[in-house]
C-alpha cells in the first residue's frame, strides 16, 4: 500500500496507457475506479486475469469527462462506493489530429474540456474529502506537446501548458494540507496509445532512430507509482537521448519548435488521414441518412 492511501479514480482506464497505469496501482493494493466512454473495453481491464489476482476492488463508471454532470456523477458513485477517494489519475486525453484553421468552435471546446476542464473539475470535486482526510494526491498526464511546437498541436498544446501550470499552482497551494499533487509530461509512447494506433492504421514503419526516442507505456505507470511514493513535483517520461534533448530545450527554448518542425511531414501525412476518414465518415452518413 501507498502511504495510507486505499482508493484511487484512473480516467482514459479502457485503453492506451490508462490500464498499465490501472495494474500498476491495483499492484500497490488500491482499490480502483476506472473510467471512460467504453464500457466493454473497461470491463475486460477490471477483469482480466492479473487484475484480478491482485485482489483489489474495481468498479468500473462508463463516463465522457466532458459532460459536467457524468463527473459529479463519478465522484459521488466512487466516494458513497468506497467512503472515500485518495489518488485522482487524470489520464484521459487526446487531440483531433487536425489542421487549426479546420477546426470548429466545437471542437476547440471539447478538446479543451478534455484535457483540461475535466482534470481541473474532478480534482475541485475531490479535493473537499482529500483536505477533510489531510490527505491525497492528484496526477495529471501531460505532454511534451505542451513544452514544445509539435506541428498541428495548436489547442491540445494549450490545454495540456495549461494543466502543467495548474498541477504547479495546485501543489504549491495545498501540499501543506497534506494534499499534493504532480504532473507526468510525457514524450512519444510506443507500444500503446495514440502514437502507436496511429502509426499502425497508417502503416507508418519508424526508422531504428525515431524509435529511439519512444517510451513503452510502463514507464509511466511506474511514473505515475513513483510520483505519489516520493512525492514529486513533475517527472519527465522521456528516454535517455529524449531527456538530454529536453534539457537543451529548456537552455534553448527556439529549438523545441525546431525540433517539432522536424515530425512536420509525417505529421502532415496523420491530420491528411484523419481529413479523410472523417470526410468518408460524413459522406457514409449521407448516405445511410438518404437510404431512410
Ligand atoms: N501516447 C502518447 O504518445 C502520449 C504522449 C503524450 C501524452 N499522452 C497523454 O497520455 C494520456 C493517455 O493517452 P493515450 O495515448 O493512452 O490515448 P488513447 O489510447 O487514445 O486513450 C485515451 C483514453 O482516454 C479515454 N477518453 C478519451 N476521451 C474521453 C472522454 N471524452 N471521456 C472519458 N474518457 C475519454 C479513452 O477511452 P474511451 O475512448 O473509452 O472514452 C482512453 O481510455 C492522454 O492524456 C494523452 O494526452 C500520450
Amino acid at each position: 500500500m501507498m502511504k495510507n492511501y486505499h482508493t484511487a479514480i484512473v480516467t482514459g482506464a479502457s485503453h492506451g496507457i490508462g490500464p498499465y497505469i490501472v495494474r500498476a496501482l491495483a499492484q500497490e493494493g488500491m482499490n480502483l475506479v476506472l473510467a471512460a466512454r467504453s464500457i466493454c473495453e473497461l470491463e475486460q481491464v477490471a477483469t482480466a486475469a492479473d487484475m484480478r489476482a491482485t485482489g483489489v476492488h474495481v468498479l468500473t463508471v462508463p463516463i465522457d469527462v466532458t459532460d459536467r454532470e457524468a463527473r459529479n456523477a463519478l465522484v459521488h458513485t466512487a466516494e458513497r462506493t468506497f467512503g472515500s477517494v485518495d489518488v485522482l489519475v487524470n489520464n484521459a486525453g487526446g487531440d483531433l489530429q487536425r489542421e487549426f484553421h479546420h477546426y470548429t468552435t466545437d471542437d476547440v471546446e471539447a478538446l479543451i474540456q478534455l484535457n483540461l476542464t475535466g482534470p481541473i473539475e474532478l480534482t475541485r470535486l475531490l479535493l473537499p474529502g482529500m483536505l477533510r482526510r489531510k490527505q491525497g494526491h492528484i496526477v495529471n498526464i501531460s505532454s511534451m506537446g505542451g513544452r514544445v511546437g509539435f506541428p498541428y498541436t495548436e489547442v491540445y498544446s494549450a490545454a495540456k501548458d495549461g494543466l502543467i501550470g495548474f498541477t504547479r499552482v495546485l501543489r504549491a497551494d495545498y501540499q501543506k494540507s497534506g494534499v499534493s499533487s504532480s504532473v507526468l509530461i510525457l514524450g512519444p509512447i510506443g507500444g500503446a496509445g495514440i502514437g502507436a494506433r496511429t502509426m499502425e492504421e497508417m502503416n507508418i514503419h519508424m526508422s531504428s532512430m525515431d524509435k529511439a526516442f519512444l517510451s513503452p507505456p510502463e514507464a509511466v505507470a511506474r511514473g505515475v507509482v513513483k510520483s505519489i511514493r516520493r512525492d514529486k513535483a513533475e517527472i519527465v517520461i522521456l528516454p535517455g537521448p529524449g531527456r538530454l534533448l529536453r534539457a537543451l530545450m529548456d537552455l534553448f527554448p527556439g529549438m523545441g519548435s525546431m525540433m517539432g518542425q522536424m515530425s512536420a511531414p509525417v505529421m502532415k501525412q496523420v491530420v491528411d488521414f484523419r481529413e479523410q476518414q472523417r470526410a468518408q465518415g460524413d459522406t457514409n452518413a449521407h448516405q445511410l441518412a438518404e437510404q431512410r
